[in-house]
């Protein structure tokens, strides 16, 4: 009997969407204004989704105190106020959309997460943006 189990978390964080194989006048044709060359911030909101058996002995998926800390500790304080392009490793050449962003958590927190547990992110760039990724 498998139940799902999320937290939320939040960053502020500034990106900047560009190919750098293309001019500005594709850039700007492609990303919009995200292609603005001075950068612009988001509110992000991620989720993070951790499916697993219920412990008989505590009646939890995961400990949920635990799964605050570890976004914390590995996603928030690398992510928040930062530059994605600019002050991350994870962005100096991958370009930071919600897609790539969602990828790169979960990458970075499926290495800390057992593997009996299915994990799941979803990250809303604005209320209506959102990426989800589980690593299929
Ligand atoms: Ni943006």
């Amino acid at each position: 009997m498998k139940v799902s189990v999320g937290r939320k978390a939040h960053f502020n964080a500034a990106h900047r969407l560009y190919n750098p194989n293309w001019d500005d006048v594709r850039n700007v044709a492609v990303f919009g204004k995200c292609a603005s060359p001075n950068y612009h911030g988001h509110n992000y909101c991620l989720e993070v989704w951790v499916k697993g058996e219920i412990d008989a002995e505590t009646g939890f998926v995961i400990d949920t105190a635990k799964l605050r800390d570890l976004i914390k500790i590995e996603i928030e304080d690398r992510f928040d106020h930062k530059n994605l392009n600019l002050d991350t490793l994870e962005f100096a050449k991958v370009n930071p959309t919600s897609e790539n962003i969602s990828v790169v958590i979960w990458k970075i927190l499926r290495e800390k997460i057992p593997t009996a547990y299915h994990l799941r992110v979803r990250l809303y760039e604005t209320e209506n943006n959102i990426a989800e990724f589980d690593g299929a």
